[in-house]
């Protein structure tokens, strides 16, 4: 087969974690090199839900995103929706360019959710005035209901927590994070102010490649990767065009000793080779003209942000004779796995002279 050479509009991360200290130092350049958006989640020890920890966070990711950022790299700023959050502060910081939005967890679902919420109508009057400020809001959508099979959580959740938010308040933006199912697919589908952010892990892997063939931890994120079938009809939808869905990593680094535990924690570290794993999977299902949409256009529509004008160049080997290393290392000496080395074998990318 033959090198593929495909210039795209440079790519947004619409999800991300990028942490803090030592690991934020070694995390942050993989994003800020790559993607001219990320939306940082703020899901920190104590969470971000003020405006002066929102610019006091981005002037750090900022001080790490190291010499090789993207002149355009912009860390889009989120408040961890809770009871702390102050709708005054959130507005203030929204007028002063420092609050894009709020993301909600449910108190419990996934890392550092303990000080998330259990009713997301119970923000209503939060959720009404980020309408009227044409603030979007992000979910963790995933039922932390002890009774429900951990399969059938997204559903659970978007049918009793999120539909009736999105019924009741029509006018606010939101966005369904890390879609797992097609229970998350089918209520993007079904409202014009509803987009989904789809993660490389979701697309490319199924239960059965966590499960199947020795426990897989480091395949380990919430909301957990799902049944082939479900997968199959994410997949779907990031190459059909369909501009509801967009590019979101959920990048979550977590040391080794964390991931290889008696209790796994959640969570998948791909932000260094984000890009090839999707050019990778796109190839594959012969939708590669379908990428720049995925990646670069659908989010920033969606969000009513300019489309960029840079460009990436991305690159397919005709051979995959390099090995890329899947281990990180923090200056502290954490190592952490990454995701996607062996579509890195194969691809790689330079950002073109705007
Ligand atoms: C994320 C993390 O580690 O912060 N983990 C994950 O499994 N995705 C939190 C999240 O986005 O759920
Ligand atoms: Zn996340």
């Amino acid at each position: 087969m033959n090198e593929i050479t495909l210039d795209i509009a440079a790519p947004d991360d619409w999800h991300v974690h990028l942490r803090d200290d030592e690991m934020l130092d070694a995390v942050a350049p993989y994003t800020a090199s790559t993607f001219r958006h990320a939306v940082v989640m703020p899901n920190l020890r104590p969470p971000v839900t003020s405006t002066a920890a929102a610019a006091a966070y981005r002037d750090r990711i900022l001080a790490a995103a190291g010499p090789d950022a993207r002149a355009d790299f912009t860390p889009v700023m989120v408040l961890y929706l809770n009871d702390d959050l102050d709708v005054a502060d959130m507005l203030a910081g929204a007028a002063d360019g420092v609050v894009f939005g709020a993301k909600y967890y449910p108190a419990g679902a996934t890392t550092n959710s303990a000080a998330g919420g259990s009713s997301l109508l119970g923000f209503r009057s939060t959720l009404e005035a980020m309408a009227g400020a044409g603030l979007p809001l992000l979910v963790h959508a995933e039922s932390t209901d002890p009774g429900i099979d951990l399969f059938d959580r997204e559903a659970h959740f978007i049918e009793h927590q999120l539909l009736p938010v999105v019924e009741a308040i029509p006018e606010l933006r939101v966005t369904v994070e890390h879609i797992s199912t097609r229970a998350g697919l089918d209520i993007v589908r079904e409202h014009a102010q509803v987009g989904g952010s789809i993660t490389p892990h979701h697309l490319t892997c199924d239960r059965t490649d966590l499960l199947a063939n020795g426990m897989r931890p480091h395949l380990y994120c919430k909301p957990v990767i799902n049944s082939a079938e479900e997968r199959i009809a994410i997949a779907e939808a990031a190459t059909s065009g369909d501009p509801s869905f967009f590019y979101g990593t959920d990048s979550a680094p977590h040391p080794l000793s964390a991931k290889e535990a008696d209790k796994v924690a959640a969570g998948i570290f791909n932000a260094p080779y984000a890009l090839e794993v999707v050019a990778e999977l796109f190839h594959e299902l012969g939708a590669l003209d379908q990428l720049e949409g995925f990646v670069s256009h659908h989010g920033a529509d969606h969000y009513g942000v300019a489309r960029a004008s840079a460009k990436v160049r991305l690159t397919r080997r005709a051979d995959a004779d390099v090995e890329p290393t899947d281990a990180l290392f923090t200056a502290d000496g954490t190592e952490v796995r990454i995701f996607g080395a062996e579509a890195a074998a194969r691809w790689s990318w330079e950002p073109l002279a705007d």
